[in-house]
């Protein structure tokens, strides 16, 4: 492709407007083309700025569109798989934001009908891209044994919800980090077993191919408060640990010692970036102290909780500007990957640059074992998988 991407966007809702807006109308390879939401009077408000050619409430204007290379969706979870399968029908390469499917085998339904009609498809499982991740790549390529992992993903439902609009934490939040496993462990997922707590906290193991193993506690009953990611591996008589993307900690790591790294926080359009520098400078502790700020201003304010429901998203809309000039957005202030990710796919479609970005098999791989993991929450057994399958 020698001109620039143009890409069509579809949903001005939370993700598309504060992540893929912003990254790619940055990218030099892209053209923010035209954006699609079924809200004109929110599709004016996020999108407007940007001065894309083409605004409609009207999907098929949008996937029809001649000029138009690529559809990227950001909707909801139970409506993306079909909007990806018409944009890929209607003969458009496709990035579809997690989850691209709720079941393995449309995950590769997808992924043929891409490939039949010569066509990229990509989805938005970006911490294969955050910079502490990447630091986390490097290492383990040079290691000789696999990896033993341990995960933590911690929501908080009464800061965010997720029990009233998540059909399964497992499947629509834990699918990001069943792709990190996934890619770390360099091996297909072989089994899983898991025990559930009470409705969307389990603790999930996975036993891989290649001998690596992995567990994820995967719970919405913490506190906004808390980190809500962690990796511990262990491998070749050395250790690492991430703490919600800003700080990498070794211990006897080839070619790093035992050291501690810090990686600066994700800038925001709008928001102060004093944060960025702060994540950087002290790592864990800022991040500690950003959430303990947002679970007071929220318990003062009375926050309500996200359940998607304009009257609900005003009075959240009013809060969140007002706490603007103190407070990053807190699950977006640690740099998760969303950025380089999308630059990478760019740069995949315009010049052929390889790229780690997930597609169909990744995401059919993941959301295998979020099937298996909520399959074995229920029956409490081991549920094997079959890698063989995940063919396109
Ligand atoms: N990768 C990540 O880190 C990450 C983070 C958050 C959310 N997500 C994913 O992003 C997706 C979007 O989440 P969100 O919080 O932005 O949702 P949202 O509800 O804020 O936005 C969805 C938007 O889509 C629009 N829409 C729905 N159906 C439409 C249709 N048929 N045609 C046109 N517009 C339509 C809605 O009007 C709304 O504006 C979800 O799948 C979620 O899982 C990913």
């Amino acid at each position: 492709m020698n001109n620039k991407v143009r890409v069509g966007f579809l949903g001005a809702g939370n993700l598309n407007s504060i992540q893929h807006f912003p990254n790619i109308a940055a990218s030099p390879n892209a053209e923010f083309y035209g954006v699609c939401d079924l809200n004109r009077e929110q599709m004016e408000k996020k999108a407007g700025h940007y001065k894309p050619k083409l605004m409609t409430e009207d999907f098929e204007e949008l996937i029809n569109n001649k000029n138009i290379d690529i559809i990227w969706i950001a909707t909801r979870p139970h409506l993306q798989t079909d909007l990806a399968r018409r944009a890929l029908k209607a003969g458009k390469n496709v990035f579809v934001e997690k989850p691209m499917a709720d079941a393995a085998e449309t995950c590769l339904e997808l992924g043929r009908l891409a490939k039949k009609k010569g066509l990229k498809l990509f989805t938005g499982f970006n911490r294969r891209y955050a910079p502490a991740y990447v630091d986390v790549t490097s290492i383990l390529q040079k290691m000789k044994t696999p990896p033993m992992m341990t995960y933590r993903l911690a929501d908080d439902s009464n800061g965010r919800g997720s029990d009233i609009f998540v059909s399964s934490q497992l499947l629509d939040e834990a699918c990001h980090a069943f792709d990190i496993l996934n890619f770390f462990a360099g091996a297909d997922p072989v089994e899983v077993i898991t025990f559930n707590v009470s409705q969307n906290n389990d603790l999930v193991s996975i036993r891989y191919a290649n001998g690596a193993v992995a567990s994820l506690t995967s719970a919405i009953k913490s506190s906004m408060a808390w980190p809500k990611e962690r990796l511990e591996i262990i491998m070749d008589n050395s250790a690492l640990s991430v703490e919600d993307f800003v700080e990498l900690q070794t211990a006897n790591v080839p070619g790093w010692g035992s050291m501690t790294k810090r990686y600066e926080g994700f800038e925001y359009p709008g928001w102060l970036s004093g944060y960025k520098e702060k994540m950087q400078w002290e790592g864990l502790s800022a991040v500690f102290a950003f959430r303990r700020r947002w679970q007071e201003y929220n318990i003062a304010d009375g926050m309500p909780k996200l359940d998607h429901k304009p009257e609900t998203d005003k009075i959240r809309g009013k809060l969140v500007e007002a706490h603007k000039p103190f407070m990053p957005p807190v699950n977006y202030m640690v740099n998760k990957g969303w950025c380089n990710a999308d630059h990478s796919i760019l740069r995949h479609l315009r010049a052929g640059e390889p790229t780690n970005a997930a597609g169909a098999v990744e995401s059919a791989r993941s959301i295998a074992v979020a099937e298996a993991a909520m399959k074995s929450s229920k029956s409490g057994r081991l549920v094997k998988l079959d890698p063989k399958s995940w063919k396109i």
